[in-house]
């Protein structure tokens, strides 16, 4: 029996079948108000309940608390044995995906995982979410046992918190103080942590909407580059439309300034109770190292004084960096690896951008991976299209080389995911981050991944998360143009930041040659409601369809559905301009899979715009 769990255990002994039923379970002896609403979120089974919790109940979690658990069953009975509540509510999750399973013939589970930072990191401020959303990603980290959320509240086209010290810095939609607190508790019911980010120094054009006086003078940024003249001295009336990087930002010199960021991670502090606290600091291009690492130390020892470890990204790593200060690795493992050598401990990210559009199977690398390991995950066909960009970026981090100063290598804290949003609206959030996530959290957790059922576990423990009421696959577009379904349920969108940079600036970028303000296809306004951005990243039908061709099944019913939906899109001629080339070449498959055909596969993967037809890759070689 196929076991439907992701992250799998560390261990599971079978048993015979349970006797399950469908009254409601029950708990046996007292048990905390945490857990008994945790038991509530299981399908009814008949199940007896019984909790040994060696510590008592927290407000919330910690970096260090144990998520251990053994789970044990009998007859209609479920014993969870963990030092927290934490720890069971990871057996909970266990029992939730086990539950949809055709029997339920497990004896026991011991688990704990293997790295105490299992993240994702979701932007609140390219496009706006609401807590609903954020609540439903929180149950769904629960199910998937990953245990910190971070959000990321500011940004240039966004300051989503109306914090008391400076509610004019608030955009339209922002959180209010007290939805943040409930969001907390949430988390924390689901043994979840939730780091807040105020990204400072750069990214910050949003707060000079309200406050023009709080921006670094132009004239230092003309001298340093004076074709960027008319750019720096932007004013910023409205947060900014666009996407990229700003070339303005707040002024880390300006002491008014200064008194309002102390303030607002103050009160950042006060809301959010974790340790951690993260300050951003990436991509300050305007300002020069030496002004960001002033700024930086400062902050990082206000954090210090707040009782709180100060995280940043990790353009923060520096010779004045504190000691103490945690880490954020983006720009590749060598980021990382700088950061562990000169004494500072890491999150891990690098690998686990989610905005890439990549398969799962390309983010399934451990946070402490080679980067010989993360190359090897990313050599998939599907990724050539973009390998230029790739190879850029693995290469991009310019990470200075730090004294370790004594210090002892710092350690590997595990990893987080991060759901930029430029081309992320609310309603297809579940379908972005949902998608590869999993794949992701299994590494996190640190099981031992057999990359051959990843996919069917993935999808196994969806349909089981959809059947719970928590997130369920986005069928919109397939309901919504059910003769087109054999065509769209075999595309994906293409990699990488093919679509957010478009092909002007894509080039300028691998290239080297752009100045970065190329035209882009998207801004903060374009509507997200194409095709292309309701599909999945990775479509599952087509690795169906190449494990069918790979095993030798009957193609029969795959070409009459890839050679009736060229037909069909004539239906639409709304839908022409936009697929008529990708649903050409997938007529086109059809006919070599039915042996007809004499087109070059190679000719027929695409990209079609932003389209990719993957499929075409199973091709090549037959
Ligand atoms: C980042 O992606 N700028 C942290």
């Amino acid at each position: 029996m196929t076991m439907h769990l992701l992250p799998q255990p560390n261990t599971v002994r079978r048993g015979p079948p349970l006797k399950l039923g469908a009254s409601v379970n029950v708990v046996d002896g007292t048990v905390s108000p945490r857990l008994r609403r945790a038991v509530g979120w299981l399908p009814p089974l008949g199940l007896r309940f019984a909790f040994a919790i060696a510590e008592a109940p927290r407000d919330a979690p910690a970096l260090d608390d144990s998520y251990a658990y053994w789970l044990r069953f009998a007859e209609n009975s479920a014993s969870v044995q963990a030092d927290t509540e934490w720890g069971a509510l990871a057996a909970l999750a266990t029992l939730a995906q086990l539950a949809t399973g055709d029997a339920l013939n497990v004896a026991e589970v011991r688990d704990a995982p293997q790295f105490p930072w299992r993240g994702l990191m979701l932007d609140t401020a390219r496009h706006f979410l609401s807590t609903a959303a954020i609540k439903r990603t929180l149950d769904a980290m629960w199910f998937y046992k990953l245990n910190v959320l971070h959000l990321h509240l500011t940004d240039d086209q966004g300051f989503r918190v109306c914090f008391e010290a400076h509610p004019e810095l608030a955009s339209a939609d922002a959180y209010t103080v007290s939805e943040l607190r409930d969001l907390v508790a949430y988390a924390a019911d689901r043994g979840i942590r939730v780091v807040p980010e105020l990204d400072v120094p750069g990214h910050t054009t949003s707060w000079l909407a309200a406050h023009p006086e709080w921006a670094f003078p132009c004239e230092g940024q003309a001298a340093r580059a004076p074709q960027l003249r008319a750019l720096s001295c932007e004013r910023h009336v409205a947060p900014s439309r666009r996407f990229g990087v700003h070339r303005t930002c707040i002024d880390p010199r300006n002491p008014q300034l200064l008194a309002a960021v102390d303030a607002l991670f103050g009160e950042l502090a006060d809301v959010f109770p974790d340790r951690f606290l993260h300050f951003g600091g990436d991509e300050a291009t305007a300002l020069d190292a030496a002004t960001q690492a002033v700024f930086n130390a400062r902050l990082a020892r206000l954090l210090t004084e707040l009782g709180k470890r100060p995280l940043g990204w990790d353009e923060c790593l520096h010779p004045d960096l504190p000691a103490g200060t945690t880490v954020q690795a983006w720009r590749g493992v060598a980021a990382r690896d700088a950061a562990l050598q000169a004494g500072f401990d890491c999150v891990v990210s690098a690998p686990y951008y989610l905005d890439l559009f990549f398969p799962a199977s390309a983010y399934a690398v451990a946070p402490t991976a080679s980067a010989a390991e993360v190359a090897a995950a990313s050599d998939d066909p599907r990724l050539a299209h973009v390998r230029q960009g790739i190879d850029w970026m693995a290469g991009f981090a310019n990470v200075p080389t730090l004294p370790a100063c004594g210090r002892e290598a710092g350690k590997v804290l595990g990893g987080e995911a991060c759901m930029w949003s430029e081309l992320v609206a609310e309603d297809l959030l579940d379908t972005r981050v949902w998608s590869r996530m999993p794949a992701i959290a299994a590494q996190f957790w640190g099981e031992a991944t057999d990359a051959s059922d990843l996919l069917s576990r993935i999808d196994d423990t969806r349909y089981a998360l959809a059947r719970l009421g928590v997130v369920a696959e986005d069928r919109a577009v397939l309901d919504a143009y059910p003769d087109l379904a054999p065509l769209i349920e075999m595309l994906e969108p293409v990699k990488w930041y093919r679509r957010l940079l478009g092909e002007t600036a894509f080039r300028a970028r691998v290239s080297g040659l752009g100045s970065g303000d190329e035209e882009r296809p998207y801004d903060v306004e374009s509507p997200l409601d194409r095709i292309v951005d309701r599909i999945a990243p990775e479509s599952l039908a087509s690795r169906r369809a190449e494990a069918d061709l790979a095993r030798g099944v009957d193609m029969t019913q795959w070409i009459a559905g890839w050679r009736a939906q060229r037909e069909a899109l004539d239906d639409h001629p709304e839908l022409l301009p936009e697929l008529r080339d990708v649903s050409d070449a997938l007529l086109a498959i059809a006919d070599l899979v039915a042996g007809s055909g004499d087109a070059n596969p190679t000719d027929l993967a695409g990209p079609f715009g932003e389209y990719l037809l993957p499929i075409a890759y199973a091709l090549d070689g037959r």
